[in-house]
């Protein structure tokens, strides 16, 4: 399947849900949903929705009733961005091609847009939208499997413990973990969302969570070899970034060469944990391959 036509195909629909959703810049509030607006349109790939939406595919669900739930995915992570560039923590100036939010509104409005996404994100997962089709017990498990991702064993602890780690001598074990914690996390449960959504047996979700998890890694990884070896233009955010900061990352671990066999090994077990299911995941595996392949 021809996936970047996949991914502009679902990019579209995840961006019509995205402006059908999100508050209107006016009234009393527009300037602090102006900044949530700013980051949230400022363009992105919207992996992780559109992983929902693929996950849900592969359970042969029809996906309308998950745009919530997809756009929720993605105010999280915009605001796991904003928060992430902020001078406190990585103190970047540009992301997705664009001034970073701190630097166009200033700290606090941009602390105050990050708060602002992740509490509409719960707005959004809980929308009578999302409630058609799966009982009020599957969306609470999906409300409570994306809140335990994204919380302090999840996304935020990665971040903390990201941060710690920076100009420090850690470990294989500890940096796996860090990985899995700040990007695997969030990943995973944007596939365990259209899992739960597409009624998948205990066999399907305990596949399509491997397939996550692996992803999930995977994605982190071509993240930091692309710091080392993408361009500013291509990825829309400061290239080499992670050297001057000292972060932990695996090509700082273990070189670019060995780096890249890792990613493939993530890749290809997330391939093989979908062996179960049929043509209709075929947009997952190709999700899969893309993240090895992608230069932003
Ligand atoms: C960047 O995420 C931050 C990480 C978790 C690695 P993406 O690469 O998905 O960023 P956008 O959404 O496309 O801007
Ligand atoms: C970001 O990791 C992880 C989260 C935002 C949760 P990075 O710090 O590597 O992401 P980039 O490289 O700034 O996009
Ligand atoms: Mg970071
Ligand atoms: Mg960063
Ligand atoms: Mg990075």
């Amino acid at each position: 399947m021809d996936v970047k036509k996949y991914l502009t195909q679902q990019c579209a629909v995840v961006e019509q849900a995205l402006a059908r959703y999100m508050l209107p810049e006016e009234g009393v509030l527009a300037n602090h949903i102006q900044a949530m607006r700013y980051s949230l349109f400022a363009g992105g790939k919207r992996i992780r929705p559109i992983l929902a939406l693929a996950a849900a595919e592969a359970l042969h669900a029809a996906t309308a009733p998950l745009l919530p739930v997809a756009c929720a995915l993605e105010c999280i992570h915009t605001y796991s961005l904003i928060h992430d560039d902020l001078p406190a923590m990585d103190d970047d100036d540009l992301r997705r091609g664009k001034p970073t939010c701190h630097v166009v509104f200033g700290e606090a409005a941009a602390i105050l847009a990050g708060d602002g996404l992740l509490s509409f994100a719960f707005e959004l997962l809980s929308h009578p939208d999302a409630l058609q089709g799966i009982s009020p017990q599957a969306q609470l498990t999906m409300i409570n499997t994306i809140a335990k991702a994204i919380g302090p064993v999840g996304m935020v602890g990665g971040q903390s413990l990201d941060l710690a780690a920076e100009g420090q001598a850690i470990d294989f074990e500890h940096l796996r973990l860090i990985h899995g914690y700040k990007t695997g996390a969030l990943i995973t449960a944007s596939v365990q969302a259209g899992a739960i959504f597409g009624k998948g047996d205990e066999n399907q979700f305990a596949a399509l969570s491997r397939y996550g998890a692996q992803i999930g890694l995977a994605f982190q990884i071509v993240d930091d070899l692309l710091d080392v070896e993408g361009t500013t233009a291509d990825l829309g955010k400061t290239a080499g970034a992670d050297a001057q900061r000292n972060k932990a990352t695996y090509p700082a671990f273990f070189g670019v060469a060995k780096t890249k066999v890792m990613a493939k090994e993530a890749v290809d077990a997330a391939v093989t944990a979908l062996e179960i299911f049929d043509a209709k995941a075929e947009p997952l595996r190709a999700i899969a391959r893309y993240i090895y392949e992608r230069n932003n």
